[in-house]
């Protein structure tokens, strides 16, 4: 299994919001999160692994400050272009490297992600740091692929996790003291295998730390 690299990011990113699927699974997800959770104005969100915003973007206006982070430069350009397109001036795209990037302590009342965990190894290392970086009674929302077979990807690099078992991160957040951990498909993408469609189911994760 391999970490992404930005620069295969970097690459696509220009294209990224061209395949239908990825807006459709965005728009699953943005609604489901906004359906879980209480979104207002006066809430501080962190989006970890934001790539150009297609999640983000439809949340922004309904929370106070959106950080949307990611490792990928070209990823981040696109973000800035379409918030400034938007006119929206409460989102602030911050590239990361994960080794010497230090999340801010109990900084945010929301983190989400979608679609990022599969591309990172070292999963109770993120949790771990997500849940020091959330305020008491904070909510992280975490979408992701649950485990396939490993045909997803046309081009394996950059893949740490054929999908993820929701399962298993329930137990590893209930360690991390987290409340409330619920789980739920949200969305199913489909794609052509073969002969046959391939349906992969997308799980969105919801869970509380403790106050
Ligand atoms: C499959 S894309 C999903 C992008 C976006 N969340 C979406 O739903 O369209 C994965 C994103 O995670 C970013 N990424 C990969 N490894 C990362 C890491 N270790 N930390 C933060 N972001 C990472 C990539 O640059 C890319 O933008």
């Amino acid at each position: 299994m391999n970490q992404a690299s930005p620069r295969d990011f970097d690459k696509v990113a220009a294209s990224w919001d061209e395949k239908p699927q990825r807006r459709l699974l965005a728009e699953a997800v943005s609604a489901a999160i906004a359906e879980s959770v209480h979104l207002h104005r006066a809430l501080q969100v962190l989006e970890y692994g934001c790539g150009t915003g297609l999640c983000g973007l439809q949340l922004a206006s309904k929370v106070g400050w959106l950080t949307a982070v990611d490792t990928s430069a070209g990823m981040l350009e696109e973000l800035r272009r379409k918030t400034r397109d938007l006119g929206l001036e409460n989102v602030t795209p911050v590239l990361i490297q994960p080794e010497s990037w230090t999340l801010p302590n109990a900084a945010y009342d929301l983190i989400f992600s979608s679609m990022v965990l599969h591309h990172i190894a070292a999963t109770e290392t993120l949790l771990y740091n997500l849940s020091q970086a959330l305020r008491p009674g904070g909510t992280l929302a975490l979408a992701d692929l649950q485990k396939e077979d490993g045909t997803f990807h046309d081009d394996p690099t950059g893949v740490a996790h054929h999908g993820l078992d929701p399962q298993a991160l329930i137990t590893l957040l209930a360690g991390l003291g987290f409340t409330s951990l619920k789980t739920r498909t949200v969305h199913t993408i489909f794609k052509e295998r073969g002969a046959d469609e391939h349906g992969y189911p997308v799980f969105l994760l919801t869970g509380q730390k403790p106050r």
